[in-house]
């Protein structure tokens, strides 16, 4: 039996090497097509992972970006890495299409969760590989006495349809964290803001690049992660104009991309959620969940949905009414994808009080931001919100 640890730096450093030794096939792949013209230059037709990847048999008709989050899923609900499925991850002789006994076993259970939920669920998405595996290889087939007799963990359900009856109304919770970061008629004033500061690492990775925030209401926004000090090593930047979002991760498979599908709704609402007075009107059929601890302190827990099939959870601290996490979901064919971000160091901005620390943390990779300077209502250009390339400092 192997029982997978937390995700940790294991995973990551093998993306790293993925992409620092530059010969992943697929982000060769990936290119020779953009240069063919295979990957759409507008907007709208996203690649899809058939036609990105060589060898797609069970996750056809999605967005490539959402097939990597799929790959996220997989290996977070199995507790592996990469390479546990896929032949020599993390080495310059990786071979992503080909099939190894693992892949092949992971292929057949996309179409059993898939069957399951169909002929039990009515196609609603109930069994996912997480809710047999939970980090393991092999599920568990018999409870431990030890466990029948132990504490129970608790684990709050993700998605809810209703408010939890005796908890205050969401639009009251919603309403005392206006008021503690500066009331509405301050929030309705705030237009844009900038910051700038730098990314502290996990173990020491990541750290030490000059980050450079900016957003602008309703909903545009973009994070530049630069790493002036260590030559060669690529910036990470998400941008959203509020129509068309890009990523550009150098440390994994797919390099750049346009966004599609549940990323693009997600950088949405990230843009738009940047703007507390906008909470009421981007997430609708808003409830209130039990409520919950984050870090020994307290949270009114409110959920609403978003655009598309999103959906986000807002934790919000019960003395000091501060936003403290954000947890949104995508979806996938074989689950949900969670990206969460945990926010601490509220400061005061003339009268506004803005997050000086996050957290974004999403199934292959987490970044951390400590800000230092934020500055409201200033111009912020339009290629601001552009296509990663032209957002670097040129060097
Ligand atoms: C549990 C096994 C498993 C794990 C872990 C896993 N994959 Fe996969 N991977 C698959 C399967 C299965 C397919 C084929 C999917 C299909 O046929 O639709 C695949 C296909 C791929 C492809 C497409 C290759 C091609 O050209 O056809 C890429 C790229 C990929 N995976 C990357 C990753 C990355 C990066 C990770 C780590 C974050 C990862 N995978 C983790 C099972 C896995
Ligand atoms: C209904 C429960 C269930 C669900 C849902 C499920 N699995 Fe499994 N899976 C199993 C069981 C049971 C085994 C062990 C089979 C055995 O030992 O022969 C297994 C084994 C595997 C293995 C082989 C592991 C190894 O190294 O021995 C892989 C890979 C795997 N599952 C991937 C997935 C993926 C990916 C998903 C989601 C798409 C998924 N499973 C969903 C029950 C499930």
């Amino acid at each position: 039996m192997k029982v997978g640890s937390a995700r940790t730096l294991a995973c990551a450093s093998a993306m790293a090497a993925i992409a620092l030794a530059g010969t992943g096939s697929v982000s060769r792949t990936l290119s020779a097509q953009s240069a063919a013209g295979v990957q759409p230059a507008s907007a709208t037709a996203p690649l899809l992972a058939e036609q990105a990847f060589k060898n797609i048999q069970a996750l056809k008709g999605i967005s490539a970006a959402d097939f990597m989050g799929t790959m996220g899923i997989m290996t977070a609900a199995l507790g592996f890495d990469c390479s546990e499925c896929h032949v020599a991850a993390g080495t310059d002789k990786v071979d992503w299409a080909a099939d190894t006994p693992r892949k092949v076993i992971a292929r057949r259970m996309v179409n059993m969760v898939v069957a399951i939920n169909q002929t039990n669920f009515s196609g609603r998405q109930l069994v996912t590989c997480w809710t047999c595996h939970r980090g393991r290889d092999k599920p568990v087939v018999t409870p431990s006495l030890d466990i029948v007799y132990g504490m129970p963990t608790l684990e709050p359900d993700d998605l809810v349809v209703a408010s939890v009856p005796g908890l205050p109304k969401p639009d009251e919770i919603i309403d005392k964290h206006i008021q503690a970061v500066g009331g509405e008629q301050r929030l309705a004033s705030l237009t844009s803001f900038t910051a700038t500061g730098t990314s502290i690492g996990f173990g020491g990775f990541g750290g030490g690049g000059a980050v450079q925030i900016y957003a602008k209401a309703p909903d545009q926004r973009s994070t530049i992660i630069e790493f002036k000090d260590t030559p060669g090593r690529d910036a990470s930047i998400r941008s959203f104009d509020g129509k068309i979002g890009w990523i550009k991760t150098p440390l994994t498979v797919l390099g750049e991309y346009q966004l599609s599908g549940s990323e693009l709704d997600g950088a949405r609402l990230d843009a738009e959620l940047a703007f507390p007075s906008q909470i009421k009107r981007v997430l609708t059929n808003l409830r209130t969940l039990q409520p919950a601890t984050i870090n020994d302190r307290e949270v009114n827990v409110v959920q609403g949905n978003g655009p598309g099939r999103l959906f986000a959870t807002l934790y919000f601290d019960k003395e000091t009414a501060l936003l403290a996490r954000v947890v949104r979901y995508g979806n996938s064919p074989i689950g949900r994808l969670p990206t969460q971000v945990d926010y601490a160091d509220y400061r005061d901005v003339t009268g506004i009080k803005l997050p000086f620390r996050f957290t974004f943390a999403w199934l292959d990779g987490r970044d951390a931001f400590q800000l230092n300077d934020v500055r409201i209502n200033v111009p912020i250009d339009a290629t601001r919100f552009g296509r990663p390339t032209s957002l670097e400092t040129k060097r």
